[in-house]
Order: C-alpha cells, then sequence, then structure tokens
C-alpha cells in the first residue's frame, strides 16, 4: 500500500467536525457523507495493515457471494496499493460487528492499483449493516480526489454485470461502461459471469500531481 499519504497526514484544524482523518489529506474540499441514520457519525480514514485482515475479511465474507480471500488482500498489502479503511468510533450502545482489537467500526474500505495515467478499483465494499448510508459514494470521492492528486486522469474497474447496487453506485458517482469482459468472473457451478468495464474521466488536479 501507498503509505505516503496516511490519513493521519492531514493537518488537524483543516478537517471537518465530522473526521479526525482524511484520506488524501483535505487541501480540496470532500462532499460529507450523508450518515442519514447516524448524523452524529465520525469518521477516519486509516491504511489497510495486515492486522486488519481479519475484520476486513468478515466484513468482506458478508457483503459478497464470492468474496475476495485473505489471501488477496494480503498480495494487495504486499504489493503496496492502496488500500484504505473507513473506521468509526462506535455511537453509544453500537455492537461492533466484526469486533476489532482497537473497539472501532469498520464501515467500509477500498483497494487500488495505480497505473500510468489511471487508477484501477480493485474493492470498494461497504459493511451490510452500514449500506445506504453515502460511504460508498464517500470513499469514491476521496479515491478519485487521491488519484488526481497522483497524476491520473481516470479511474478503472470492472463489476459483476448482475451486481444492480454496484452499478448503480458507480453510474451515480458519473461512470460509464466502456467495455464487457465475457465469463470474466467465477460464478458458481461451474457459470461465469461477464464483468461490465467502467472508467471515470478525472478532472487535472488543482497545481499538479502531488509528489
Ligand atoms: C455497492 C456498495 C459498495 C454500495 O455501498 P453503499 O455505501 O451502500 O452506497 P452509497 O450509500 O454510497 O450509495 C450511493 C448510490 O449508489 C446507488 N446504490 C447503492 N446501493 C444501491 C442499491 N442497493 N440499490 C440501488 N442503488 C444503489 C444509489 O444511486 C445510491 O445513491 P442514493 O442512496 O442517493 O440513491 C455496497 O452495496 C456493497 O458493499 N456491496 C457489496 C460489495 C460490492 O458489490 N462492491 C462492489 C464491487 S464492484
Amino acid at each position: 500500500m501507498s503509505t505516503s499519504t496516511p490519513a493521519d497526514a492531514a493537518p488537524r484544524n483543516a478537517l471537518p467536525a465530522w473526521a479526525s482523518g482524511l484520506w488524501p489529506a483535505p487541501t480540496e474540499p470532500l462532499t460529507p457523507p450523508r450518515s442519514v441514520s447516524h448524523p452524529e457519525r465520525r469518521i477516519v480514514f486509516e491504511p489497510m495493515l495486515e492486522s486488519d485482515l481479519d475484520s476486513v475479511h468478515a466484513v468482506e465474507s458478508q457483503a459478497y457471494a464470492h468474496p475476495w480471500s485473505r489471501r488477496h488482500f494480503h498480495d494487495s498489502l504486499k504489493a503496496g496499493y492502496p488500500a484504505i479503511l473507513l473506521l468509526s468510533q462506535p455511537l453509544p450502545g453500537e455492537v461492533v460487528h466484526p469486533p476489532r482489537a482497537d473497539g472501532r467500526v469498520l464501515l467500509g474500505y477500498l483497494v487500488a492499483m495505480p497505473g500510468v495515467d489511471e487508477v484501477h478499483l480493485l474493492n470498494i465494499t461497504v459493511a451490510t449493516a452500514h449500506q445506504r448510508q453515502g460511504w460508498a459514494r464517500f470513499m469514491l470521492d476521496a479515491l478519485g480526489l487521491w488519484s488526481r492528486g497522483q497524476g491520473a486522469q481516470w479511474l478503472w474497474l470492472e463489476v459483476r454485470q448482475g451486481n444492480a447496487p454496484a452499478r448503480a453506485l458507480y453510474e451515480r458517482c458519473g461512470f460509464a461502461q466502456v467495455g464487457l469482459r465475457k465469463g470474466y468472473y467465477p460464478a458458481g457451478h461451474f457459470q461465469r459471469e461477464d464483468a461490465v468495464v467502467m472508467s471515470l474521466r478525472l478532472a487535472p488536479a488543482a497545481g499538479g500531481p502531488t509528489p
């Protein structure tokens, strides 16, 4: 993972009240998360570490019929890909599930792979209990800002053709379909499922790439 822009690098006095750490550092405004059900939620972005993989994999296994294995996450971390957690202190009375050693709630995470002039989104997941509260959109906005800061012009991704929530999310965020990969994903019982390839053109970052 690229730890060159850890959430903690964000100047604290530039942070809005709803966040104690943002990724990337907030040199540009992020649209605040909607958090309709819990407007008092306070969040932080942190790099994913090996020690997070128990809770990450628990969320992953609940969210997908065909989840990534721990090995996928491990390999992404080893490769140095940006892998970011969205965490929160529990609200009063909130049960933290899956449990984490730090007692915090894992709302979601993303893993991406930087390319020459694009960043490829490999995984974005919101814990089932926290979906439809704007967290995925918020993480995609953050990834877009970070990618622009790296000089990327495009975000790319593949999504299962039958994954209607994810396709709706990406369309809502401005992604357009640019291709179809036949039989790209395993779908159980020796079946395969097509992948829809989508991309989003990023506006140039103000001031050019971040070193
Ligand atoms: C897809 C996923 C990441 C969306 O996360 P989320 O935090 O619930 O999404 P958001 O609340 O940010 O939703 C943003 C927009 O996406 C669309 N959307 C999200 N979930 C949707 C659903 N279940 N049905 C229809 N549209 C949906 C809507 O347009 C939504 O805007 P709205 O709530 O104002 O209508 C989440 O459902 C998830 O983790 N699914 C399992 C893992 C997965 O499929 N990841 C994507 C792999 S390619």
